[in-house]
């Protein structure tokens, strides 16, 4: 909207945000991968950038056109995704979690191609990725934190308790089936107060409406 437009209301910030999906290889020529589009993370940085903040967002493989004005590094592992948010992080006051980051890494990778006379199907081994929102959360001095939580059942309770675990201020929380790979979403903010819906729309509106509510929640002194 032309107010979000003209209040600068991320003047000078330094925004860090996630966004897309990663890839996890099995082998030289296949992955494990997730059904986020980006189109949310994307929309945050774009409406980040808009809002006045300078913004470096750190994005797994998607379809999608770079945003104008926002520093884009592009990554494909959750282990890769760590090691470059780590890097710009004490260079950021607000952190954004958007991307749907894997919880595993296939832990008994193949160097060459899988053959498929595997006689009894191929057995995967996982092992647990980095949890980065977590860990940017818990570093001094760190940037104030936003995480997000697509879930498909019992969106409020795991949300808050989510929110909790990983102690950050905000929480974004939507139904995964809703949202993942659409271009509309509906977001439900989750801070130490309770939650509050916000109407459904275009992710680049909802967008907008998430950097209002998070400009608001910011301490005044970092
Ligand atoms: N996240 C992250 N690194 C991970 C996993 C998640 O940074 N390895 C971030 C996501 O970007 C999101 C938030 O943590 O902002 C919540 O992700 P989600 O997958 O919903 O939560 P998990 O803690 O992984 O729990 P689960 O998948 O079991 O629901
Ligand atoms: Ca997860």
């Amino acid at each position: 909207t032309l107010a979000f437009f003209s209040t600068k209301y991320l003047l000078n910030k330094k925004i860090l945000i996630t966004a897309g999906p990663t890839e996890e290889p099995i082998d030289p020529v296949r992955v494990i991968t997730n059904k986020s589009s980006g189109k949310m993370g994307y929309a945050i940085a774009e409406a980040a950038f808009n809002a006045g903040a300078s913004v470096y967002m750190v994005s797994g493989p998607t379809q999608l056109a770079t945003p104008y004005g926002v520093t884009t590094e592009f990554v494909n592992t959750a282990r890769e995704m760590y090691q470059a948010v780590m890097k710009q992080v004490y260079d950021s006051d607000i952190f954004i979690s958007v991307a749907a980051v894997a919880d595993w890494y296939v832990s008994n990778y193949s160097d060459q191609k899988q053959k498929k006379q595997h006689q009894d199907g191929l057995k995967l081994e996982f092992a647990p990725n980095p949890d980065i929102l977590a860990e940017v959360a818990a570093l001094d001095n760190g940037p104030w934190c936003v995480g997000f939580a697509a879930e498909t059942e019992n969106l409020s309770d795991y949300a808050q308790a989510k929110r909790k675990r990983k102690n950050v201020p905000l929480l974004v929380g939507n139904l995964a089936q809703n949202v993942m790979n659409a271009d509309e979403t509906t977001m439900i903010l989750f801070d130490e107060h309770g939650e509050e819906p916000l109407p459904t729309t275009s992710k680049t509106l909802a967008a907008q409406y998430l950097i209002q509510a998070i400009a608001k929640r910011l301490p005044s002194i970092k």
